[in-house]
């Protein structure tokens, strides 16, 4: 995707991953929902846990903030007999995307490359949009995935990410390599800090934040530093 367009389309995406509780959540959203400057060219997308997803759902409305609503894995599967699943239909209408083949989910839940195709085919045929992680250049990206985050393995929860020059070569390697056609964000250690380094580079359009989308202030920082481009 060409970088030129002004202002280009930023994602800041928030992956809570295994945190809060359904009233942790709200709290969250009650601090951030009416602080995040609203932008057109800015989507915010918050990934709270399924069961959290409902209420987040009724709150972001009621409170008319400018937050989409993302879930942090679907199932491979449609409907039917797979106990402990969240099959895509079932997501539909509450979920705008689903954040799939995190590498969290391929270590410790044995995730592979034909599990996350089959992911990314139900979401796309239930109205989700899929955003898959890779770790590499070389990584698979599923026919039917737009959405890339560039997450190094080294940069996740460690507090040292990537550099922004290096996460940017990669998403122009990725980009060549699928004819120019994805959109990639850059994952690991993002901070308030740090985001704008990165989505100010050519070929990054948003940001995958893990630990620092935990607390509100920081949350509503990044978004605030991303607007500033
Ligand atoms: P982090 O996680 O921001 O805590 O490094 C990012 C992610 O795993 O998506």
């Amino acid at each position: 995707m060409a970088g030129s367009e002004s202002p280009k389309t930023l994602w800041v995406i928030a992956n809570w991953k295994s945190n809060k509780t359904i009233e942790e959540a709200l709290h969250w959203l009650s601090l951030v929902g009416p602080k995040l400057p609203y932008r057109e060219n800015i989507k915010v997308v918050v990934c709270p846990t399924f069961l959290a997803l409902e209420e987040m759902k009724k709150a972001i409305q009621v409170g008319n903030f400018p937050i989409l609503l993302g879930a942090q894995n679907l199932s491979p599967f449609p409907e039917g007999a797979y106990t402990g699943e969240e099959a895509a239909r079932l997501l539909k209408g509450i979920v705008d995307l689903a954040i799939l083949g995190h590498s969290e989910r391929r270590r410790n839940f044995g995730e592979t490359d034909e599990m996350i195709k089959n992911k990314v085919a139900q979401a796309n045929q239930n109205g989700i949009t899929p955003l898959v992680c890779v770790q590499s250049e070389d990584a698979l990206v599923p026919e039917g995935c737009r959405l890339v985050a560039f997450e190094p393995f080294e940069a996740i929860g460690s507090g040292h990410p990537d550099t922004p020059e290096d996460a940017d070569l990669v998403a122009q390697g990725l980009n060549k390599k699928y004819a120019e056609d994805l959109t990639v964000l850059y994952g690991g250690s993002v901070t308030a800090d740090n985001v704008q380094a990165f989505v100010s580079r050519d070929h990054l359009f948003g940001v995958l934040v893990g630990g620092s989308s935990l607390e509100p202030d920081e949350f509503v920082k990044i978004v605030e530093n991303c607007s500033l481009i």
